[in-house]
């Protein structure tokens, strides 16, 4: 933990200074005043007739840990449950889920993955074990890789499996993949069978190791490129439908940050990656970020007011900063980006509530989330060329969740509700979008008025994502739309009385998206966002 201090401590004071730059930079139409009322103009110019690269819907995953109640009575309620259950998944979360259609689900960790033993998680005997890295509370291995593979069916997923690089051995995580993945009657195969599956699963990605430079293990660049290679020479998919397409995209431990440690780390996996040899290779590179301004976390979920809104929103923002760094660096080694930058973990990361389990990580989500969220997916959105795979930290109960449950009970979170605004960007070609974003200032912290993302799906929809992150002020929107005669334009918004509004048990709907009225006139829409909003338009 204290090392995590100095890293995410440094990160943000550089990035702090970076970010405030690149505002200063882009301050366009001034400083706002606060309860004036009047409404900000901003234009935009979108132009369908130069399509950009592929939204790849897995921008849109998720990360399930056995963390907290991140897996059990989140996910896992077991078959015996007064609480409906599918073979023991509760099925008020498969329902809720579905309708984000989460294109990957990580599993089964983080710090987690390098303790874990597939083989205490399958069969009629479970063993119990420990869970040291969160709250060093008893593992029941209830949950183990076919009910993981249950749940992500039923959810209508893809499998993200990381491997125990740290305290496990190449052996066991090429068993592994080969018990989920072989056809023929080999003895693991048969086993699988005897389990349960006689068919082979998909394993559609895998990552190799966690956080390998902390708690996967401390290792350094060097030392981790040589697991690496092992790794991913013997962690074989023997599915016989993901030989030629849908070939398993295997994913390498990847930078925490923006210091010099992480750079380092990035270019020393990237510039053996291009002198890779026949017997080893790798499709993707990990990134973790989490908007977390202190270490240890001391931002609270609940109860705050405009500063902690407009501080939490700064340094979210420092996302933008770090893809770009590491993107320059694989480009250096990968110009034809054959290799995807993968954010797995992303999301804020707060002050744990007050009389929760110590190491459970559970946090509310407010409004100021999910503005959050939006301006984190418009990253990624952007730099999609590179940016090809990310995993929100996590789905259920934990840090920046979809879900939040309470035994029987269970609330959509503002987070949710920008996933399912988000759906339509999934797998959209991205629309360029010029605008002068304009200033919004509280205290010391100046970010911009607002931000938007367009992009057009494959039935020639238009798509407009608009967020205007000014707490107090209206924003008129007028976008110009080239390349496309628009006709009609609907959609909904996210937003709520305060910035840290939130939904509970009791009031399930507080912040939950509303429809809003737009104009179309000639090739121009109009609309007017609300403060602290998040709007999703579809132009036909
Ligand atoms: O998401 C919580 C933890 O954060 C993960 O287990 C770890 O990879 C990261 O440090």
């Amino acid at each position: 933990m204290a090392s995590r201090f100095v890293r995410r401590s440094r990160t943000h004071l550089r990035n702090a200074f970076l970010i405030g730059f690149i505002v200063a930079a882009v301050a366009l139409t001034g400083a706002s005043q606060p309860g004036t009322g009047a409404n900000q103009a901003i234009e935009l110019a979108v132009d369908a007739s130069k399509p950009g690269p592929k939204i790849d819907r897995n921008i849109f995953g998720q990360f399930a840990e056995h963390l907290g109640h991140g897996v059990y009575e989140g996910i896992w309620v077991g078959p015996e449950s007064t609480i409906p259950n599918t073979r023991g998944i509760r099925s008020d979360v498969v329902a809720a889920l579905k309708a984000l259609e989460v294109p990957n689900v990580r599993w089964p960790g983080g710090c987690f993955a390098d303790e874990y033993h597939w083989r205490k998680g399958i069969g009629r005997e479970r063993a119990v074990t420990l869970n040291p890295n969160w709250g060093g509370v008893m593992e029941p291995n209830t949950f183990g890789t076919h009910e993981f593979m249950d749940f992500i069916d039923q959810i209508g997923s893809e499998a993200y499996l990381s491997v125990n690089v740290g305290s496990g051995t190449p052996q066991e995580a090429s068993e592994w993949l080969e018990y989920l993945t072989t056809v023929q009657p080999t003895t693991l195969a048969k086993e699988r069978a005897a389990n349960g599956h006689p068919a082979p699963y998909k394993v559609a990605y895998l990552g190799i190791g966690n956080e390998s430079w902390d708690c996967g293990g401390n290792m350094s660049p060097e030392h981790y490129l040589s697991e690496l290679k092992i790794y991913s020479r013997f962690v074989r998919n023997f599915n016989p439908a993901q030989q030629e397409r849908q070939k398993m995209l295997r994913i390498a431990v990847g930078p925490g940050g923006g210091e010099p440690r992480w750079t380092e780390w990035t270019d020393t996996i990237m510039k053996a990656w291009q002198g890779h040899t026949w017997s080893w290779d790798i499709e993707g590179l990990s990134m973790h970020s989490y908007t977390v301004p202190k270490w240890p976390p001391s931002y609270t979920s609940v109860g705050f007011g405009e500063t902690e809104y407009g501080q939490i929103l700064k340094t979210t923002l420092d996302m933008e900063t770090l893809v770009a760094r590491h993107s320059a660096i694989m480009d250096k080694y990968d110009p034809e980006k054959k290799i995807a930058l993968v954010v797995d973990e992303w999301g804020a990361w707060y002050a744990q509530l007050p009389g929760s389990t110590p190491g459970f990580l559970a946090q509310q989500n407010s409004l100021r989330d999910a503005v959050l969220a939006a301006l984190n997916l418009n990253i990624f959105a952007r730099h999609a060329d590179r940016v090809r795979m990310a995993n929100i930290a996590q789905m259920v109960n934990v840090l920046q969740a979809m879900i939040l449950t309470d035994k029987e009970k269970m609330i959509l979170t503002p987070t949710y509700h920008v996933f399912r605004m988000y759906v339509p960007f999934q797998d959209a070609t991205l629309v360029p979008v010029t605008f002068d974003a304009g200033t919004y200032t509280h205290g010391d912290v100046t970010l911009p008025r607002v931000d938007a993302i367009a992009a057009k799906d494959a039935a020639g929809t238009m798509w407009l994502a608009l967020t205007n992150l000014d707490p107090t002020r209206r924003v008129d929107i007028a976008a110009r739309i080239s390349g496309l005669s628009a006709r009609t334009a609907s959609g909904e918004t996210l937003t709520a009385a305060a910035v840290d509004a939130v939904n509970t048990f009791e009031a399930r709907k507080s912040v939950a998206p509303k429809p809003i009225s737009t104009k179309v006139a000639g090739d121009h829409v109009t609309v007017t966002l609300e403060p602290k909003s998040v709007t999703v338009i579809s132009i036909k």
